[in-house]
C-alpha cells in the first residue's frame, strides 16, 4: 500500500499556501517516500511556501535523510503584479518584490519539520551547478517556461540515481489544460530511454530512473 502522511503532516500540507492539490500531493507523498528508502538526499524545485515541501520534509525525516528545496523566493512570471498567480501579501514592503522565503520559514517551522529541510535560496540552474552530490528523488515545480523546465530537467536530472524517482508537476499533455513545458520535460525523460513511467495522478507524472542518460 502507497504511504500516507499522518493526519497532522496532511493537515499543514492543507494549511499551508500554495499550489498542489490534495490528491497529486498525496502522490508526490508515496514516490518521496518510496524514493527516500534508497538513503540519498530528496529534492524538490520550487519551494513557493512550503507545501509540498512539508510533504517531501516528512518523507525525508521518516528515511533519515534530508530534504532540499531551491527557489530564488522571487515567484514565478504568472506571479509577478497583474499576473493571474500574484499574491499581494507575499511582497516585501520595503523593495516592492515578491519574497516568499519568510513565509516558507513559518510554515516549515508550524509543521516541525525545520530540522530536515536545507533550503536552496537561488536560480535553479546555478544551484544545480554547484550541487555535486547524488539525489533519490527530484521534484520539478519550479518555472513552468521552456526556458526554465528545460533548465531544471538538464540541471537536476543527470544527478539521479539510478532506481532514484523523477516526478513532474503540471505536466498537461492538452494545451487547453495548461502550458506546455513541464509537459515536454516529462516527454524528453521518457523518449531518453533513461526513465519509466510509474504514476500519473491527475498533472503529477513519476518516473524511475532504469538508464543512463537524459
Ligand atoms: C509553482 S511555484 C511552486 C509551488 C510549490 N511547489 C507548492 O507546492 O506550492 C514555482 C516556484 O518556482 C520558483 N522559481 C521559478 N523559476 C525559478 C528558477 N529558475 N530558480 C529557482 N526558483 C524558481 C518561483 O519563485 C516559485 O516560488
Amino acid at each position: 500500500m502507497a504511504a500516507e502522511p499522518q493526519p497532522e503532516i496532511l493537515a499543514a500540507f492543507q494549511a499551508a499556501k500554495g499550489f498542489m492539490p490534495p490528491g497529486e500531493g498525496l502522490a508526490l507523498y508515496a514516490a518521496a517516500t518510496e524514493a527516500a528508502a534508497l538513503g540519498l538526499p530528496l529534492l524538490e524545485v520550487g519551494t513557493y511556501c512550503g507545501r509540498s515541501t512539508i510533504l517531501l520534509a516528512d518523507a525525508a525525516r521518516a528515511a533519515g535523510v534530508s530534504a532540499l528545496t531551491v527557489d530564488h523566493h522571487r515567484g514565478s512570471e504568472e506571479q509577478q503584479p497583474g499576473w493571474e498567480y500574484h499574491d499581494p501579501s507575499l511582497v516585501d514592503p520595503e523593495l516592492g518584490l515578491t519574497d516568499t522565503l519568510p513565509t516558507f520559514r513559518r510554515t516549515l517551522r508550524r509543521a516541525g519539520l525545520e530540522q530536515h529541510v536545507v533550503a536552496l535560496v537561488g536560480r535553479s540552474p546555478q544551484v544545480a551547478a554547484v550541487w555535486g552530490g547524488r539525489l533519490g528523488f527530484v521534484f520539478i515545480d519550479g518555472g513552468h517556461t521552456d526556458e526554465h523546465a528545460t533548465a531544471d530537467y538538464e540541471g537536476w536530472a543527470p544527478k539521479l540515481a539510478e532506481g532514484g524517482l523523477l516526478a513532474v508537476h503540471d505536466v498537461f499533455p492538452d494545451p487547453a489544460d495548461g502550458g506546455q513545458a513541464p509537459y515536454r520535460i516529462y516527454r524528453r525523460a521518457l523518449e531518453s530511454g533513461a526513465f519509466t513511467e510509474i504514476s500519473a495522478t491527475d498533472s503529477l507524472r513519476v518516473l524511475r530512473r532504469t538508464g543512463a542518460g537524459i
